[in-house]
């Protein structure tokens, strides 16, 4: 499976933090956006990233992340000229991502809670088609709204409806066979214009090839693409730093725990981010584990 992370967007409802940079660059506490997406990828055990933004924003990325050899990854990047919707990272995407299955996941989303890896590999386990998360939020107009049969069964999915038939929101990580690149290529604009992932998953959902994974109350599930958004998101991930002292989103330590570093290359990491809390973070993981 390939992943990615679609990073672009004009961020405007972020302005003017955005007029001189990327949204998924700004700070989420202590660590750029764009590390709870990339982590959230490398928790199902995806290495292979391709990371989509703005032609402006693509350069700062690749600054930040590299090859993504550090992590024991291979990170590329693509550029979306103009906005045209989520679905457009899957035709970005297409020569990335060959005759592979795709985990796609906005940049702007935050997902944590306890399973969330072995959810996510079960899903990929069972990908014949699309495999979406839902998520109960109280405001359902401002989201992909799916309604589900008695059974369970995923019957339809509205893109933020003024009528919601229910409050379980499709959040920004989908897991697709190889043909959702077909089916993108197949959309057409909506109304406002854009190439609708919601689109692609009613395809999927018409054909009875869409499973909807429905997260409990024990998983938390945020976007940041407001200030409230991203304030709030700073102070999740700051309580349960300081609570816990284990970080949220750390590729590093990911990398790690996944197997695609060893403790050696952690410790180089470490060393690298000399003094700072985060590099201390990092130390204190190598020396738990026995290299001093
Ligand atoms: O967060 C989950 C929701 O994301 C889903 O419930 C909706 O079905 C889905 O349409 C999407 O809704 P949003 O209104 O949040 O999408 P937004 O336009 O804000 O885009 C989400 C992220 O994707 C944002 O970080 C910018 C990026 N983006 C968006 C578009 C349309 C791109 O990089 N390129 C694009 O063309």
């Amino acid at each position: 499976m390939k992943g990615i992370v679609l990073a672009g967007g004009s961020g405007t409802r972020l302005g003017p933090l955005t007029r001189a940079t990327s949204k998924q660059l700004l700070p989420v506490y202590d660590k750029p956006m764009v590390y709870h997406p990339l982590t959230l990828l490398m928790l199902a055990g995806i290495r292979e990233i391709l990371i989509i933004s703005t032609p402006r924003d693509v350069p700062p990325l690749q600054e930040l992340l590299g090859d993504g050899s550090w992590l024991g990854m291979q990170i590329s990047y693509a550029t979306q000229s103009n906005p045209n919707g989520i679905a457009e990272a899957l035709i970005i995407g297409a020569p990335f991502v060959g005759n592979d299955s795709i985990g796609l996941v906005l940049g702007d989303n935050l997902f944590y809670g306890a399973g969330l890896g072995t959810q996510m590999k079960s899903a990929i386990a069972s990908t014949q088609g699309a495999v979406l998360f839902g998520h109960r939020v109280n405001d359902p107009q401002r989201y992909g709204i799916a309604e589900l049969g008695g059974d369970g069964r995923l019957l339809n999915i509205e893109e933020k409806p003024t009528q919601p038939k229910s409050n379980l929101a499709v959040t920004g990580l989908y897991f697709y066979s190889n043909d959702a690149l077909d089916i993108a290529r197949s959309l057409k604009p909506s109304a406002r214009g854009e190439l609708e992932i919601t689109d692609v998953n009613r395809s999927y959902a018409r054909q009875g090839r869409a499973q909807i994974v429905q997260l409990g109350r024990g998983m938390t599930w945020l976007d940041m693409g407001t200030p409230d958004a991203l304030l709030e998101a700073t102070h999740f991930v700051a309580t349960l730093q300081r609570r816990q002292g284990q970080y949220v989103a750390c590729p590093e330590e990911v990398a790690w725990r996944m197997g695609f570093i060893d403790l050696q290359q952690l410790s180089a990491l470490a060393h690298a981010l000399g003094n700072s809390q985060y590099g201390s973070y990092l130390t204190s993981l190598v020396n738990e584990h026995g290299l001093a």
